[in-house]
């Protein structure tokens, strides 16, 4: 088994469904960050069998809207000294920005390269969000 040490201070990412951890580490922009960053994948879990983790040590604030988008089971949990201080997971976001792609074959964004695509949340049960070009409706599907 390989170890990986407690964090002082920092964000801890648990009980990420495995395989997901590395989809998460690129939607949070992981690899632009300077501190020091660990994705771990496949550990043993007591309750999900196997789950993935990611371990930030950093003073930065991290945007973790989009968890509640693309991975709501996930813990995150804030350290200080060596200590939890902060537990909590992410509800669906009212809106997304430059995760998800338009559906609608016509819509400009799929012709024309537009950055950071505005969408925002209709139908909070079907997970359908609005896209501010075009006004057709999009299901996030990963
Ligand atoms: N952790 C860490 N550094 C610390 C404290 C905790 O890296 N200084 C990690 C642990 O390894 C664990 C996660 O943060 O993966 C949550 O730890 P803990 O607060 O001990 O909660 P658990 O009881 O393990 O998890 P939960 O209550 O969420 O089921
Ligand atoms: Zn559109």
């Amino acid at each position: 088994m390989i170890n990986v040490s407690k964090i002082k201070k920092g964000i801890v990412l648990d009980h990420i469904e495995a395989g997901e951890g590395y989809c998460l580490f690129k939607a949070l922009k992981l690899d632009e960050v300077s501190d020091t960053v660990v994705l771990m994948q496949n550990i043993s879990s007591t309750s999900k069998g196997k789950k993935d983790l990611i371990k930030i040590e950093t003073d930065f604030q991290v945007d973790f809207t989009v968890l509640g988008l693309i991975a709501p089971h996930t813990t995150v949990n804030y350290i200080e000294d060596g200590e939890r201080v902060k537990k909590f997971r992410m509800e669906l976001p009212e809106e997304v920005h430059g995760i998800m792609k338009c559906k609608n074959p016509r819509c400009i964004t799929n012709s024309e390269k537009v950055e950071d695509i505005l969408f925002t949340l209709v139908n909070p049960d079907s997970k359908e969000y609005r896209c501010e070009y075009c006004d057709s409706l999009t299901k996030y599907e990963g």
